[in-house]
Formats: C-alpha cells, structure tokens, sequence
C-alpha cells in the first residue's frame, strides 16, 4: 500500500520578493541592443530555393542588408529600411508604423 504524507507534514518554504532579487543574476542570456542578429546568407539563399517572388521585396529590419544582400544578387528589386542605422538601406523607419508595405512582397528576420 501506498501512504502519502498528509499536507500537515508538508513543509512549504515562502520566498519573499526580497529575498528573490538577492538570487544571483539572470540566468537568460542577454539581449544586444535592438535585437540585432543577422541572418546567415544560407538561410536567405534556401528560403529563395523554395519561394517564388515575382515582384519587389521589402526588407523592413535590414540591419546590415544581410538578407536584402542576397535578395539582390538574385535579381530581386529589394526595398531596405530599418529604424537604426546598421549601415545599410534607409534608417529610421519603424515598421510597426507603417500604414501601407513598401513593396509587393516582406522578406525580413524581425526583432
Ligand atoms: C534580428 S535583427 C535582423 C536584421 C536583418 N533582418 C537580418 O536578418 O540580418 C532585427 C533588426 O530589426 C531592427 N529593428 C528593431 N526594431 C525595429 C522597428 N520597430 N522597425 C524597424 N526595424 C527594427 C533592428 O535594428 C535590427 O536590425
């Protein structure tokens, strides 16, 4: 027969907020600024062996073009914008305010 301990034998150990701010730092990794990961031109470059794009495409979080790059060397008229200045295409265009796309198609890795 199986016995369990009634919840009177329990022992429960409250931790206060207080006490959870002293526990060590994160333990997830930390962000970089603006979320800024490129993508590998592998991934654009098998995204395009299986995606037909038959107009221009958007990139609205260029970053460094790393996706608009390859896009365009695939002969893909590529509209780049990004909200900060990573050194390609247009800066300081937040996509989640734009009211209408800037071209047919959006290829991005977004924050
Ligand atoms: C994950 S990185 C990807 C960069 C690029 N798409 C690539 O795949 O290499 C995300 C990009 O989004 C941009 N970003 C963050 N918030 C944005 C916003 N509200 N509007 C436009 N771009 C934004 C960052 O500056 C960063 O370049």
């Amino acid at each position: 027969m199986t016995t369990f301990a009634s919840p009177a034998t329990w022992s429960a150990r409250r931790t206060s907020v207080r006490e959870a701010q002293s526990l060590p730092a994160r333990s997830v990794p930390r962000r970089l600024p603006n979320e800024f990961y490129p993508t590998p031109p592998e991934a654009t470059r098998a995204l395009l062996s299986v995606e037909h794009f038959d107009g221009d495409i958007w990139e609205p979080a260029c970053g460094d073009g790393r996706i608009a790059k390859v896009l365009e060397r695939h002969g893909h008229p590529v509209v780049a914008t990004d909200l900060y200045p990573y050194g390609y295409g247009a800066t300081g265009v937040d996509f989640l305010r734009e009211r209408e796309p800037r071209a047919k198609h959006i290829v991005t890795n977004p924050p």
